[in-house]
């Protein structure tokens, strides 16, 4: 068995070593967020790092045809293998722990294990998700998605980045969609993940096990009206599809609000996007989510009737396209019963979308979470300590033996 050269010494301070191995990448100096967009240089240096990780510990890699790769701890063959990690993408500027942390942790969780000569009678796997964010090519969980046979091959492969290029060209190849054969020989799956929000700072607890994840979903609103001169047009003659846009952003907050769920349009395009010009077209993209399905559909059908309502007023057009849905995932709860037992830490529901959420429908699935003390995520300033990554670390570790060993 081969050892890795950081296997020694407290585990805060190895969990610190291998982390800063892939902090300078992709890091934009100006904003200190990263730039991780899936199959992008930055992404692929980490995908290269995963296989420099896999190969010092004597790891087998292995890729899906989607993008996913898998680094295996014990004999593919050997059935009900137990799944960890996370995705290396990032939003545009987002922080250094989302994702990242939870293959990192895998690759450490796996050290603890060899250190204290645990031999797993199932493979333990490490994967690295592609394409987990969505931030390049429109559909979040787009690796755990092809690989469920939950998105169709011919749609992914056609989806296109901001300039232009395909998944199938960023991939190299058309993707292989479903991989049962794969999926079959999974027993279950548990994602380490930073926390996106303060619920552990407040109950003073480094780790949680998550019960649930809410409904959430992408809808792209596409405003067309007439360009025309700003300073020649008369108020009353404009068709101005950026009213109609900044309409929608305020009733999608509105019905958000009044529903306890939550609605963001952090993303918008416009046409031509000149100071002096009245836009012909604006896109934005509206991220709806709430604790129950019917509530997530009630807030997207009010907005889309009040924006239709508007548009009338405004002389523009407007059309609303579905770009992603997930519907709740309820987390096997005895599994993550026993393991908030096991581990003594509190349960908790995210808002937040995982490949785990994509995954649960297939293999029994746990998720745990690290004290995040700024609660900000999707942002520079999302952190972690090193002493409360390193209890992520043991708390993996700890569920990797429990659920591939007994
Ligand atoms: C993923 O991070 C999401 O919830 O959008
Ligand atoms: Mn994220
Ligand atoms: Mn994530």
């Amino acid at each position: 068995m081969l050892t890795h050269p950081v296997a020694k010494g407290p585990l805060p301070d190895r969990f610190r070593a291998l982390w800063d191995e892939i902090t300078p990448i992709g890091r934009d100096e100006d904003s200190g967020g990263y730039l991780r967009y899936a199959l992008t240089e930055p992404e692929l240096r980490l995908r290269e790092w995963f296989r420099q990780q896999a190969d010092a510990r004597g790891l087998p890699v292995t890729e899906d045809g989607n993008g996913n790769l898998f680094a295996w701890w014990g004999h593919r063959d050997a059935g009900n293998a137990v799944l960890t990690g996370s995705h290396f993408d990032s939003v545009p500027h987002g922080g250094a722990y989302d994702g990242p942390l939870g293959i990192v942790s895998a690759f450490l969780a796996i050290d603890e294990l060899r250190a204290a000569d645990v031999t797993p009678d199932r493979p333990v796997v490490v994967a690295a998700f592609v394409e987990e964010e969505g931030a390049r090519f429109g559909v979040p969980c787009l690796g755990s998605r092809l690989l469920t046979g939950a998105l169709d091959v011919g749609r992914a492969a056609a989806l296109r980045d901001p300039h232009g290029v395909s998944f199938a060209e960023a991939l190299g190849d058309r993707p292989t969609g479903a991989v049962p054969e794969l999926l079959g020989r999974l027993g279950s799956f548990v994602e380490l993940h930073v926390e996106q929000g303060r619920v552990l700072v407040d109950r003073d607890a480094p780790v949680a096990v998550a019960s649930a994840i809410w409904p959430h979903g992408r809808w792209r609103f596409d405003f067309t009206g007439e360009g025309n001169h700003a300073g020649t047009t008369r108020m009353a003659d404009r068709r101005d599809p950026m009213l109609t846009y900044a309409f929608t952003v305020l009733a999608a907050n509105k019905e958000a609000r009044l529903r306890d769920a939550h609605a963001t349009v952090g993303r918008v395009a416009v046409e031509p996007n000149a100071t002096n010009a009245i836009p012909s077209r604006v896109t934005g993209w509206l991220d709806a989510r709430a604790a129950e399905p019917e509530t997530l559909t009630g807030l997207v059908e009010a907005v889309h009737g009040k924006v239709t309502e508007r548009a009338r007023r405004d002389g523009t057009v407007v059309t609303m396209t579905e770009e992603s849905v997930t519907p709740l995932v309820a987390f096997d709860g005895g599994l993550a019963g026993r393991l908030a037992g096991l581990l003594a830490v509190p349960v908790l529901p995210t808002g937040a979308g995982h490949d785990a959420g994509v995954l649960a429908a297939h293999v029994p699935t746990a998720m745990l979470f690290v004290r995040n003390p700024t609660g900000v995520s999707h942002s520079p300033a999302e952190s972690a300590t090193d002493i409360d990554c390193a209890a992520g670390v043991t708390a993996l570790a700890t569920v990797l033996e429990e659920l591939a060993c007994r």
